[in-house]
């Protein structure tokens, strides 16, 4: 899609489609209150064009609410699209981000190639702020879920267009739509990789999906295979994909800038599962397919690690995904095995569906050994995560308050959520093990929080941050502003955090 900034006036702008914002300025919070909906634009075409149907009593400005004007009188734009932002005093960029992606949908639902979206006059969203917002919301609006569809056509849109005041300091606000080009391409990268299913998503095929990325960017790749497994001891990582014909890959990204301190380094691990038949502790067939979407967590670091090769922050980055599948077979592990982990844990495997853990295990000693002093991990580890969290919050788990400050810092500007859990000492009693020092499973009670004191194991002195995204990875239903299916959480949370240390 291009990406477009003009200054002209909203009325002159030629795009098939032209979406303002309307805000709701009664401050009384009163059931009975009345909306008081006004146009967040000045320009007097635009305002002309409206005047009817906002006397109409027709908008409210209620959140993500559309009306559409045909033929607005003085305007270029065959259509003029009013989007409701709310409560004009509450008004965020996240908000805009939501019109944004909103007015994308609208357009493509009208089979429409191109959208401008004007920058809402009078709210506290800054101009920059408000240009990437618009660029990220279309970017993460644009994208379908329906790869392989026979009738899918090209519905992809061609051209977003910013329409900023003609006043406005434009270099700022150039330089804020190729950031919102970045985070919204990063987050649609992880989305594509995160919708494919495993027979077009083998461990392999993700290990080249990484490569080329990064030969396109610029960053540093290796995609290992077994041979390197056993070379390293991942015997915990490798235990998961010997049930399966297709070999494991271990990819390692590197984004190095001149200059870059020796500390930190931040080590981003991803749970690649591109499959997760539970193994020989197989799933119930109800809802399997799912479990295409089980290596999101890997996904979100590759499309972290595009977005961070194109924004440059002066910090040292490494993102390692473990990928393999999770097949039973002749050659699958088996409860009651033990695994040794690359740091000479010892695990005996309760379940072999709690895979998860044992990847990310070695993916986290590995990360370590590669100098890495704050790492952040993103797995869609657990079933018991959804069930405390449902799919609005994703967990977190974490043995640094500082490191969890600074990522909640992120997670504000990024718009999305992430719910801190517990990590007491008695949670790590529910997973000793009676041949070996740990099991891979403590049952059900506190499932979320004791696959994330297994995890702890492995971090030793670092800084660290868990992050469960099983039940946010991927979105059952549509929203105005995006389509459902993969969602690509976390991606601009974790850029937003490794930007941070500029
Ligand atoms: N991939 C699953 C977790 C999952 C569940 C992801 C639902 C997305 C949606 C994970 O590998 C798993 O199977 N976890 C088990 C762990 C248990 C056996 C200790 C679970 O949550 O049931
Ligand atoms: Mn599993
Ligand atoms: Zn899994």
């Amino acid at each position: 899609m291009k990406t477009k900034l003009s200054y002209s006036s909203v009325a002159e702008t030629s795009a098939e489609c032209i979406a303002v914002v309307a805000l709701d300025h009664n401050t009384d919070k009163g059931k009975d209150a009345k909306p008081q909906a006004k146009l967040a634009c000045t320009d007097k075409a635009v305002l002309g064009a409206a005047d009817g149907v906002l006397l109409s009593g027709d908008v409210t400005a209620k959140p993500l609410e559309t009306t559409l004007i045909h033929a607005p009188q003085g305007m270029k734009a065959k259509r003029l699209l009013i989007i409701g932002g709310g409560k004009a005093a509450k008004f965020s960029a996240d908000d805009l981000r939501k019109i944004a992606g909103t007015a994308a949908r609208f357009a493509k639902g009208k089979n429409l190639k191109s959208v401008a979206i004007a920058i809402p006059d009078g709210t506290s969203v800054s101009a920059d702020a408000a240009v990437r917002a618009i660029v990220e919301g279309t970017f993460v609006g644009d994208f379908d879920p329906n790869y392989y569809a026979s009738d899918r056509k090209d519905q992809r849109l061609h051209e977003v267009e910013v329409v900023a005041p003609a006043s406005a300091d434009k270099k700022p606000l150039e330089a804020a739509l190729e950031i919102g080009r970045a985070f919204g391409e990063a987050q649609n990268f992880t989305r594509d990789l995160v919708n494919e299913p495993s027979n077009k998503m083998t461990p392999t095929i993700m290990g080249q999906r990484a490569k080329k990325m990064c030969e396109e960017v610029g960053l540093k790749c290796e995609v290992y295979g077994a041979e390197k497994l056993h070379e390293l001891k991942m015997g915990s990582f490798w235990s998961v994909s010997q049930g399966s014909a297709e070999p494991p890959a271990l990819i390692v990204m590197t984004y190095e800038p001149k200059g870059a301190p020796s500390s930190p380094v931040i080590g981003l691990v991803g749970k690649g599962i591109t499959f997760d038949t539970g193994g020989i502790s197989i799933k119930p067939a109800d809802g399997m397919e799912k479990m295409k979407y089980d290596m999101a967590g890997g996904a979100t670091m590759i499309g972290a690690m595009r977005a961070i090769a194109a924004v440059k922050p002066k910090v040292k980055v490494i993102g390692i995904v473990c990928a393999a599948e999770n097949m039973p077979s002749g050659t699958a592990q088996k409860p009651g095995d033990v695994q040794f982990a690359m740091n000479g844990t010892a695990i005996e495997i309760i379940n072999t569906d709690a895979e998860g853990r044992l990847v990310l295990a070695d993916g986290l000693c590995y990360a370590r050994q590669l100098g890495c002093t704050h790492l952040i991990d993103a797995a869609t580890l657990t079933g018991a995560c959804v069930v405390a969290l449902g799919m609005v919050h994703a967990g977190l788990f974490s043995n640094d308050d500082e490191m969890v400050t600074r990522f909640q810092a992120a997670q504000k500007r990024a718009g999305e959520r992430f719910w801190r859990l517990p990590l007491d000492e008695e949670y790590r009693d529910m997973i000793k093990s009676n041949i070996a020092d740990i099991m891979n499973s403590g049952g059900r009670y506190g499932g979320a929080i004791t696959a994330a004191k297994f995890l702890e194991e492995f971090v030793a002195d670092k800084s660290w941050i868990h992050l469960d995204i099983a039940g946010v990875a991927w979105m059952e239903e549509n929203k105005p502003w995006i389509a459902k299916g993969p969602s690509g959480i976390a991606v601009r949370t974790i850029i937003e955090f490794v930007e941070s240390f500029n």
